[in-house]
């Protein structure tokens, strides 16, 4: 497969290279912008699951350089396991979102000042199994939820991805407990084979006497199943949209590499490599011949086509 062959098969791949995104998940930024104008009057925006950063480059792209505002006003606080390139503007924290010490960091770079907006993109590191991974995600995003709770000032919005699997009824619950506002977004550059969506949370009203704190047991299990399926008169409905306007590119379409007659394709590199990415070192292990020595050390001392057979290595 040529270098030019994901350009065709994702179009939103391509244009993030080509408008400098350090990744396609700009334009489901920019498409539920376009939606709910979620940047407007908003100083200081906390980006959590960050790397490589392209939504922290919309934030820092929207909120700086504005005229009626100066620079110094804006504070954009990014957090994420991995660590990332710096952008300006942005302050970033390498650190996991389920702990109360990354919480704690937050709220320190806002000197006491709360956030207007706080997204998270997080997703974990699928399984492909889907209860685990709906399960997790639920998880990752409650986490969101409850650093936000310290952080959000009142009336202010939380975005967050969302996986719309069989708890998603109770994730609807859980945010409308918080916000008056809860709306289920699919921007058109999520794919729609995919069940990833957005939770848009607007005008965040926590309950009367709620005192944060970061061992919530939110999304228990230990609750009966009644409660988890929350069926009939108890089940939370909310708004679905779909974001981005409709002559936008269809996320799940392949299209030819000549978008425009009168522009030959050209191929773009990546905005930005990854730095420190988690397979860095199993490429190290492949290139030096390593994998089959540190996996099976006695087999590959006595079969020369060791490499071939060691259990769970693919090439
Ligand atoms: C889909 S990527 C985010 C992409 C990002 N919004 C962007 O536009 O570049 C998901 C990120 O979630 C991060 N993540 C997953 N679990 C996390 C956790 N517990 N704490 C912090 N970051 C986490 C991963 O390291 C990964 O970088």
């Amino acid at each position: 497969m040529g270098r030019s062959s994901k350009d065709k098969r994702d179009i939103y791949y391509r244009l993030a290279k080509e408008e400098g995104w350090r990744a396609r998940s700009a334009f489901k930024l920019l498409q539920m912008d376009q939606e709910f104008n979620l940047f407007t009057g908003v100083n200081r925006a906390v980006d959590l699951c960050a790397a490589p950063g392209s939504w922290s480059q919309v934030l820092s792209r929207k909120l700086r350089g504005r005229e009626e505002k100066g620079d110094a006003e804006v504070k954009i606080v990014a957090v994420d396991l991995q660590a990332m390139a710096p952008l300006p503007g942005v302050t970033q924290i390498q650190g996991d979102i389920t702990k109360i010490s990354t919480a704690e960091e937050i709220i320190r770079h806002f000197e006491g000042q709360p956030a207007d907006l706080v997204v998270c993109d997080g997703a974990p590191d699928v399984t492909g199994l889907h209860d685990v991974d709906e399960y997790i995600q639920a998880q990752l995003l409650l986490a969101a939820l409850n650093i936000t709770t310290h952080v959000l000032k009142r009336g202010g919005t939380f975005v967050a991805k969302i996986f719309r699997g069989k708890d998603v009824t109770l994730l609807y619950s859980q945010l409308k407990i918080f916000f008056s506002g809860v709306t289920c977004a699919k921007p058109r550059s999520s794919r729609n084979s995919s069940i990833e969506a957005f939770v848009v949370c607007q005008n965040y009203q926590p309950p009367e006497g709620y005192i944060p704190n970061m061992s919530n047991p939110l999304l228990d299990h230990s609750y009966d199943v009644d409660f988890n399926q929350l069926e009939g008169p108890n089940r939370v409905i909310v708004p679905f949209l779909a974001c981005g306007d409709l002559s936008a590119y269809d996320s799940d379409r392949t299209y030819p590499l000549q978008l425009d007659d009168s522009k030959e394709y050209q191929y773009t590199p990546p905005t930005q490599l990854p730095i420190q990415p988690p397979y860095q070192q199993a490429c190290h292990l492949r290139r030096n011949n390593l994998l089959s020595k540190e996996d099976a050390p006695s087999a590959s001392n006595n079969n020369p086509d060791s490499e071939k057979t060691t259990p769970g290595w693919t090439s």
